[in-house]
């Protein structure tokens, strides 16, 4: 269990921008100071919160919520264990044996980025033609492998054919969000405060973005013509789901 905690802790690292920045917003837009006005036990909603804030956002009582569950999720913070960043990549490798179960020929990365993952797929099994998806601004600045293709684009407007679409974090991005988030009893938990903190930073990039619970990402990929959906393994607060278009 030790381990486990003291190996999260590298996945964090990644949006540990967030908190801070969640911090400087909650001071600017003085939201504590809203609540302590309020009086001790009072249960405020976020769009109470909203109301007493100069804005006309109508998505602001969203945001506000995922920004004080961060907030809730980190106080009374303990001391957080030392760790060794090399355990991140145990996620990586998952991602890195997917093909050998398919038979695959094509497999598209959409938002791959820099191609590490791509590259890492392609060199073990290099029969596949591998087309990495990204913004041409991107694009322009990764490094070219063998066997992989740079397709720039725009994963809104379409996305290039493949036999397999992979997603790593990027899917974030294209999914959209529609539901309320209510603001429950704080959860401080590691593995809590890793998925509050992911959710804004991925927010913060795309006002779509959000984690979703397994049944929310199941209802989307059936909405979007997904039959068959498989949580092919998790490592830390992340995990490989494959989704199939038929059996
Ligand atoms: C968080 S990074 C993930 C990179 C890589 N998949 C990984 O896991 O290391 C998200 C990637 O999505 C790309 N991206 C964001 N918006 C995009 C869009 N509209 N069309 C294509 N790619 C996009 C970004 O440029 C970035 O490389």
């Amino acid at each position: 269990m030790k381990r486990r905690t003291t190996s999260s802790m590298p996945c964090n690292f990644g949006s540990s921008s967030v908190l801070p920045m969640v911090l400087k917003a909650a001071v600017e837009l003085g939201l504590l100071e809203i609540i302590e006005r309020a009086g001790p036990g009072a249960l405020l909603t976020p769009a109470q919160i909203a109301s007493e804030l100069p804005t006309q956002n109508p998505d602001c009582p969203l945001v506000l919520d995922r920004l004080l569950r961060l907030l809730s999720g980190f106080m009374g913070l303990p001391q957080l264990p030392s760790t060794s960043l090399g355990m991140v990549m145990e996620f990586q490798w998952h991602l890195y044996y997917f093909p050998c179960r398919t038979s695959l020929t094509s497999l598209v990365d959409v938002g791959g980025g820099d191609d590490t993952i791509l590259n890492m797929i392609i060199s073990k099994y290099p029969s596949i033609k591998g087309f990495n998806f990204d913004l041409a601004t991107i694009l322009d600045k990764s490094p070219h492998h063998p066997g992989i293709k740079h397709c720039s684009g725009d994963m809104f407007a379409s996305i290039p054919k493949g036999d397999a679409i992979c997603m790593k974090v990027s899917g974030y991005y294209m999914l959209g969000m529609t539901n309320m988030v209510i603001l429950g009893a704080p959860e401080t938990s590691l593995a809590a405060r890793s998925l509050f903190q992911f959710d804004l930073f991925v927010m913060n990039t795309n006002i779509t973005g959000k984690e979703r619970t397994a049944r929310e990402f199941e209802g989307l990929a059936k909405e979007a013509g997904f039959s068959q959906i498989y949580l092919a393994c998790s490592a830390y607060n992340f995990s490989v789901v494959e989704l199939c278009k038929r059996a």
